[in-house]
């Protein structure tokens, strides 16, 4: 770790929070389930240090939200980890999620969208893949995510980091999107806001290498997905963080799991929360235990509905696939997708002539979108090189269990 000192920068060319000592040794308590071995002194010279855009350093490492110490990545202390109930698919990488809150500030909890964070907070996500051997020396060799993302660090022997992107709630009241692009040494990670593809190749048991080009987003590029209005312009707004997702247990360290939104109230992190009995849940698109309907529309929702919704890059294509609208019958089920014609989409042509036939999957555009990465058809319009075949399979089965009229 760097000296403070080396990482110190004008105070006018910075916006710092300071992190009070009570919270930082809290907030570890739950996230790690022990007591710290930092000294005071330690904590406070380590904490984490929060910057606008404008003055958004070059290197990772001078926020001081991750600690890489070369063998393992983990968070500063005042850094919560959390998951999604179900995530964004991004070509099978994995991701460690944390959120910061300033000093004696709460988010304020709602049942329904984005929770309100108070300014200063960060948000931040990795993306990672379990190392592998590539056929190709000239692709970085990456296994498929092979469980659940728990804990708050990450071994960096049997792990390679490509990214780190970071929301942060800037004074004025904006929410700012900044990509950094980890060092091949894998000791800090790069502001790169034009992006970057990385040659890849993804090595799975029991089925032939993929090579594929993974892409790290430009920082204008958020604004296709966190978008707060139609076609962007109006700002950004984190998408994961909303009550349904984050009702979950997570194993923050060996043995010790807890609600995450239980730990955000008992971290005093979180206001206004009424209690678990009375909050949304989303289904984990991999459980089998919940319905085909249930498990496709809570995929949809983390995976198309920033665009396909009222305020996203996709209301002019009149798809609905947010949470509330997919698979009700009350309104029009053209809605989200069935029977319904594609108004901007060529497509293959016959016989896939609309977004949802009911009970026919295999020429329902929608899986079909989903199931191919060509420019052009491939949904998500961005982020995605692979395809997800264990969500294509739940999609195709839900929509081949729907008992709706067939399209005229
Ligand atoms: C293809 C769509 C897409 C693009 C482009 C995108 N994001 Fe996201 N991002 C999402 C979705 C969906 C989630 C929530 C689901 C999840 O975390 O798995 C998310 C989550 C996040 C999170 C965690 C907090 C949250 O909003 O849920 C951060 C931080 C983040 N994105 C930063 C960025 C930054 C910075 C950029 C641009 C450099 C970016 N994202 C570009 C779709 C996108
Ligand atoms: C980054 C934004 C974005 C995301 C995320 C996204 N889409 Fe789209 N989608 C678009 C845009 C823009 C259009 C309209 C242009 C077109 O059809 O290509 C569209 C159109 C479509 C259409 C044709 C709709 C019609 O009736 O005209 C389908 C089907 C579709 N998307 C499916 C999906 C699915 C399924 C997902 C999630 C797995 C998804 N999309 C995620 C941007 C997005």
């Amino acid at each position: 770790m760097n000296s403070p000192s080396t990482l110190r920068r004008p105070i006018a060319l910075q916006w710092i929070l300071s992190l009070s000592l009570s919270i930082s040794a809290s907030a570890l308590l739950a996230a790690c389930g022990g007591s710290s071995s930092n000294t005071e002194e330690a904590a406070a010279s380590s904490k984490p240090q929060v910057f606008e855009q404008s003055t958004a350093p070059k290197k990772l490492s001078e926020w001081r939200l991750l600690i890489n110490d070369g063998k393992t990545l983990s968070l500063n202390a005042g850094l919560v980890p959390y998951d999604l109930n179900s995530a964004l698919f991004s070509d099978y990488s994995s991701k460690l999620r944390s959120i910061y809150v300033p000093p004696g500030k709460q988010i304020a909890y709602k049942a329904d969208g984005t929770l309100e964070f108070p300014i200063g907070s960060v948000i931040t996500k990795t993306f990672y893949y379990p190392k592998a051997t590539p056929s190709d020396a000239a692709n970085l060799g990456v296994a498929k995510q092979s469980g659940k993302a728990q804990g708050s660090s990450l071994d960096l022997a049997s792990n390679v980091l490509i990214e780190t992107r970071i929301l942060v709630l800037q004074p004025d009241g904006t929410w700012s999107g900044l990509p950094y692009v980890w060092d091949a040494d894998q000791k800090d990670a790069q502001l790169k806001v034009g992006g970057k593809d990385v040659a890849m190749e993804l090595v799975s048991a029991g089925a032939p290498n993929q090579k594929f080009t993974y892409s790290v987003p430009t920082a204008q590029s958020c604004q296709q997905c966190h978008s707060t209005a139609t076609a962007g312009g109006a700002g950004i707004l984190p998408i994961g963080p909303k009550a349904r997702n984050l009702n979950k247990s997570y194993e923050y360290s060996a043995g010790v799991s807890k609600n995450q939104l239980v730990n955000l109230d008992e971290l005093k992190l979180l206001s206004g929360f009424t209690g678990l009995a009375a909050a949304p849940v989303n289904a984990d698109w991999r459980d089998s235990g919940q319905t085909l309907e249930a498990r496709a529309k809570a995929y949809l929702d983390v995976n198309c509905a920033h665009c396909h919704s009222s305020r996203g890059a996709a209301f002019q294509s009149g798809l609905m696939l947010d949470f509330n609208s997919v698979g009700q019958t009350t309104a029009s089920t053209v809605q989200w997708g069935v029977c319904k014609k594609p108004l901007a989409y060529g497509g293959p042509g016959a016989p896939y002539l609309y977004g949802i036939e009911p009970g026919q999957a295999d020429v329902s555009l929608l899986l079909y979108r989903m199931s191919h990465t060509t420019t052009g058809d491939v949904m998500p319009a961005i982020g995605r090189h692979l395809n997800h075949e264990e969500a294509n399979s739940v999609v195709k089965d839900w929509i081949n269990s729907l008992k709706l009229p067939a399209c005229l």
